[in-house]
């Protein structure tokens, strides 16, 4: 598992994955930068999917990215912590790492779900992303390769800081 900071959307990975809304119509943030760098067939594929209920995750093709995969993760608007945030949460990193095992991929990139304009909290994010990863890898044999693609040194920092906790390095 390794934390870089930068665009996800440069990252030469089998799957990134779109910190989506329920529709799958894309937005802002990094929705849009994803959407934007894919081209328009994204949009139609994920049109076809009929939408994404908040805490679960489908699969797309890459399209024009250089990553062969989306994974359209739909995370929950922080409301103060007692609407199940937490298990929503964690529900999209153990949903998209199903599919990594389900498509047998090697390789996946996260943004930092619902840390922007859903508000939710950075240190208590970086906690459930980096938890929900570790435990959910078991069921992943195929794969190798995790990246936390930070928007922001500190979001990088929150998500080290997390790894550090669990006593995982950048080189695991
Ligand atoms: N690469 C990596 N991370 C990015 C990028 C990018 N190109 N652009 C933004 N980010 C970061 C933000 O800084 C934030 O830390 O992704 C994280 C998630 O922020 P948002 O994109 O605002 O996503 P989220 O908070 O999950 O809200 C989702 O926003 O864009 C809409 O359609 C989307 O309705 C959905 C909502």
């Amino acid at each position: 598992m390794e934390v870089v900071v930068g665009d996800i959307t440069t990252l030469n990975v089998d799957a990134l994955v779109n910190a989506a809304n329920t529709s799958l119509l894309g937005g802002g943030g990094v929705d849009g930068a994803i959407h934007r760098a894919a081209g328009p067939e994204l949009k139609e594929e994920c049109r076809a999917l009929n939408g994404c209920a908040t805490g679960d995750a489908k699969i797309t093709r890459g399209c024009r990215l250089r990553a062969k995969h989306v994974i359209h993760a739909v995370g929950p608007v922080w409301h103060g912590g007692s609407h199940g945030e937490d298990e929503l949460l964690a529900s999209c990193y153990a949903s998209a790492i199903g599919l990594c095992a389900e498509h047998r991929l090697a390789s996946i990139a996260f943004p930092a779900i619902s840390n922007g304009v859903y508000h939710f909290p950075g240190d208590r994010a970086a906690g459930i992303a980096v938890a929900t990863t570790v435990e959910a890898l078991q069921t992943a044999p195929t794969l190798k390769r995790v990246i936390f693609c930070c928007f922001s040194d500190a979001s990088a920092a929150l998500h080290e800081q997390a790894m550090a906790g669990f006593g995982t390095s950048c080189a695991d």
